[in-house]
């Protein structure tokens, strides 16, 4: 890892091939070979981990036109993909329909015009799934708990039968399935169970709710451990759903996105200094909350442990980064050992929902990347430069008066 930090500098994140596809082979036993795995890109959209999921036989779970194009800039084929998002516009749903997905997960009625103008156009029949809000508690944090009634996503079950005969009627689109996501981060088996419940319920409603309905997409939110508890058991969530799923001929479509790179992947850091305030020890590092979003966001708690050897004495510090907010922090009252300055630390499982949230805060450069496959190293995105900062706001000749 030293030698990684020193040949591509800091702060870097580290992805590791072989826990990726070791996550995908535990699903893929969980869930039979009949079940389609569809990987959340939002997770980490790395154009090498994209292509490496390919490589592996998974589809992916696309929420917007941009996702699509980095499929296409990846030279990954689409046909094997799903695409939710609770407000699509015109643009990404024609962009899908040309590219040809498995199907739409449907989120309102004002998708329908637009999907099936999109199909007419194309001349084809589009596949939708009605992505249906169970109202199911997910235990999770309120920022990832998509499945509640007050939450955006998703069809109300009181409201969903009224779009699939609004779906019966229009001749370019095709009823395939039923979707859910409950939210990110889930350690429960029973909030799944719970919404598959409410789904068939729904179902069982009318027959035009069944017909030609072939897939159930449970969604992803498969919880990790973080170090600070267990991680979702996807062998009992599959025991639990299966046995219905088979019943009712409805292939199972998973969308893990956290469970597949979270656990493959750390941001390495160096340490800047360190600083006594108060009654509190900060440790100075170089990366932040622009590199890596989720202790500022949510609170999360993400282990950090010494590169190399470590100091036998440990105190408790604050692990910050030099952005300029409270809020800047990658870890809080934290057990350390003694660095020094020049250490490298490593913040562990920062594989999903880290360089894909990266941001340019405080002109800051979002950090390189690198996979490790076997005993290589490649670097699968370079540091951004300070010229790509700021290349849309030089040379602009363009006025414009209203
Ligand atoms: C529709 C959908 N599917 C899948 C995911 C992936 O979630 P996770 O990374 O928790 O598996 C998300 C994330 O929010 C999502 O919105």
């Amino acid at each position: 890892m030293a030698r990684l930090a020193e040949r591509f500098g800091t702060p870097l994140y580290v992805y590791s091939r072989a826990a990726l596809l070791g996550r995908l082979q535990r699903l893929r036993t969980a869930f039979g070979a009949a079940a389609h795995i569809c990987y959340a890109v939002k997770a980490n959209s790395n154009l090498s981990l994209l292509a490496a999921v390919h490589a592996a036989g998974a589809g992916f779970d696309l929420v917007s036109g941009g996702e699509l194009r980095r499929l296409q800039a990846a030279g990954v084929p689409t046909a094997g993909s799903v695409f939710a998002g609770v407000a699509k516009e015109a643009w990404e749903i024609e962009a899908a329909v040309r590219a040809g997905i498995l199907f739409f997960n449907v989120e309102s009625e004002r998708e329908l015009p637009l999907l099936a103008a999109a199909g007419a156009a194309a001349g084809q029949r589009v596949r939708v799934a009605l992505r249906l809000n169970p109202d199911v508690d997910a235990g999770t944090h309120a920022y990832i708990s998509t499945g509640k009634k007050e939450n955006k996503f998703g069809i109300a079950l009181d409201r969903a039968g009224a779009v699939v005969e609004a779906i019966a009627r229009e001749r370019s689109l095709q009823l395939v399935g039923y979707h859910v996501h409950l939210g990110s981060q889930l350690r429960q088996v029973d909030p799944y169970v719970a919404a598959l419940q409410r789904v068939t319920a729904f179902a069982d409603g009318a027959a035009v709710r069944r017909e030609g309905v072939t897939h159930y997409d449970l969604g992803g939110g498969f919880g990790i451990g973080y170090g600070t508890g267990d991680a979702l058991d996807v062998d009992a969530v599959a025991q639990a759903l299966l046995p219905t799923l088979r019943e009712r001929g409805w292939t199972p479509v998973v969308e893990p996105g956290r469970y597949l790179v979270g656990d493959a992947g750390i941001l390495v850091t160096t340490v800047l200094g360190e600083k006594h305030q108060g009654a509190t020890e900060f440790v100075l590092v170089d990366a932040a909350m622009n590199d890596l979003m989720r202790p500022a966001l949510y609170q999360a708690v993400h282990a950090i442990v010494p590169v190399g050897p470590a100091a036998p004495t440990e105190r408790t510090v604050d692990v910050v980064g030099p952005v300029c907010e409270t809020g800047d922090f990658l870890a809080r009252g934290r057990s350390l050992p003694q660095c020094r300055t020049g250490d490298l630390l490593a913040v562990l499982a920062a594989g999903a929902y880290g360089a894909s949230m990266a941001s340019n805060y405080n002109s800051r450069r979002r950090p390189a990347e690198v996979l490790v496959s076997g005993a290589t190293a490649s670097l699968v995105r370079r540091r951004e430069s300070f010229e790509q900062l700021f290349a849309n706001e030089v040379d602009l000749h363009e006025t414009f008066h209203p």
